[in-house]
């Protein structure tokens, strides 16, 4: 006996793949029958109203551009229609860490880990070669499907870094790639010492902050450093602020990769040069967090439990971060060592199930908090005169996204339009 319906819901994508051809002369579509409308645009950040939740809600777009949004019963006429059958609509997931762009995979050393294996950062060695190796008619295909399966599953913004090139040529052309497909493009030469300059870390520094930096800077919005001296790959404090001031003379802005694998100086660099993101944040002394509480408005904490998950790490005190005010993000850091999904349903999940964040904090945290991550303020909220990025979730309540792990109902209007 075969399937009959499912999820995604048939009869819906032909109704939003009707409407969205008539959008094409301006016609308005209306979304009715919303069973929770969650705008992630409260009135203020206290949980209780962060998430600004419409019940019975019906939502009017046009030209891609929402227009109008409110109680089902109180909503206009509009051109279309379209019943969505009492589920719920949240803004789509904003991932705003990934190292999308690589070819190669790692799962002998994921194999290892389980195993026992402590991670360091040594892998991503292996997947420089692979990615040097590849054309960029490759790199574009394996790009390409990831973002499809992200797209699939509800995410509807995507940063991406550069850094599995780490010479000027590959490191450009990661750069290019990345920026045909996303404006949050980052440059991330100093991702880790390459091996051909293993014996020469300061000649490499001064590649990744002179000629590299160059030669991606005019397709990048941002310049990542990993800044972790427990690796011997990474970079510390001095080389990383040289490479983050040569990139912010350059017009880029920073952001930072630390306190992943030990304590380390990565969040107070992060906070010195006004980061609009420090990114893992697992080993935090209680300097770090009075840091990033008195820099809650600059610089966000961006908590990547994907990793913790994927290398049996401790996961960051996300509880202990947002009861002292810090600013948070969740994305999946999407890479073939640390974390090879790219999923924001299943970091949700985590988030709720291993760092004790409610449901309401992780799905906030997942859209608005990890748009300030990304200094916008026009994604991860849904309000009139922004556009019409959202996910649609198979569940009469946005709590499914946590209640139900590896379950996929979460997708977005884009993937449900596709033909
Ligand atoms: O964010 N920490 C450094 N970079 C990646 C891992 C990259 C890799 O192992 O390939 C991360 O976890
Ligand atoms: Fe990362």
């Amino acid at each position: 006996m075969g399937l009959m319906g499912g999820w995604p819901d048939p009869a819906l994508s032909s109704a939003i793949r009707t409407a969205e051809h008539d959008q094409a002369d301006g016609t308005a579509v209306l979304l009715t029958d919303i069973a929770q409308l969650v705008t992630c645009d409260g009135p203020d950040d206290s949980p209780a109203s962060a998430l600004g939740i419409i019940e019975d809600a019906a939502l009017i777009h046009q030209h891609g551009e929402i227009v109008w949004l409110g109680a089902a019963s109180q909503a206009p006429p509009a051109d279309h229609a379209i019943s969505l059958g009492r589920r719920t609509i949240t803004p789509g997931f904003v991932d705003s860490h990934t190292h999308l762009i690589f070819a190669g995979e790692r799962s002998g050393e994921f194999a290892a880990r389980m195993a026992g294996v402590p991670y360091d950062g040594g892998g991503i060695a292996s997947t420089v070669a692979a990615t040097r190796g590849a054309d960029d008619g490759e790199l574009s295909a394996l790009l390409h499907t990831r973002l499809a399966q992200m797209w699939a599953q509800g995410t509807t913004t995507v940063e991406i870094k550069s850094g599995y090139g780490l010479d000027v040529e590959t490191e450009r052309r990661l750069v290019e790639l990345a920026s045909t497909v996303t404006h949050e493009v980052t440059y991330l030469g100093g991702h880790v010492v390459p091996a051909e300059f293993r014996d020469n870390r300061s000649e490499y520094v001064d590649l990744v902050a002179g000629e590299m930096l160059r030669a991606c800077a005019p397709r990048a919005r941002w310049i990542d450093v990993f800044c972790e001296p427990a690796s011997p790959h990474a970079f510390d404090a001095d080389e990383a602020r040289t490479i983050l001031l040569a990139g912010r003379s350059a017009g880029l802005l920073p952001r930072v990769h630390g306190n992943q694998l030990a304590h380390g100086p990565g969040v107070q660099l992060a906070v010195e040069l006004g980061a609009a993101s420090v990114d893992h944040c697992t080993y935090l002394s209680s300097a770090d967090v009075d840091a990033l509480v008195d820099s809650a408005e600059t610089t966000v904490a961006t908590l990547l439990p994907g990793v913790e998950f994927s290398t049996r790490s401790p996961y960051p005190d996300a509880r202990g971060l947002l009861d002292a005010g810090v600013s948070i993000a969740l994305a999946t850091d999407c890479n073939p060592g640390t974390c090879y999904s790219n999923s924001m349903p299943f970091v949700i999940a985590l988030a709720v199930r291993e760092m004790r964040m409610t449901p309401a904090e992780a799905l906030f945290a997942a859209t608005r908090g990890a748009a300030r991550a990304l200094r916008r303020d026009n994604i991860g909220r849904i309000a009139v005169g922004l556009n019409a990025e959202l996910a649609v979730l198979d569940a009469p309540s946005y709590v499914h996204l946590a209640y139900r792990p590896g379950v996929p109902i979460a997708t977005t209007l884009m993937a449900l339009a596709k033909d």
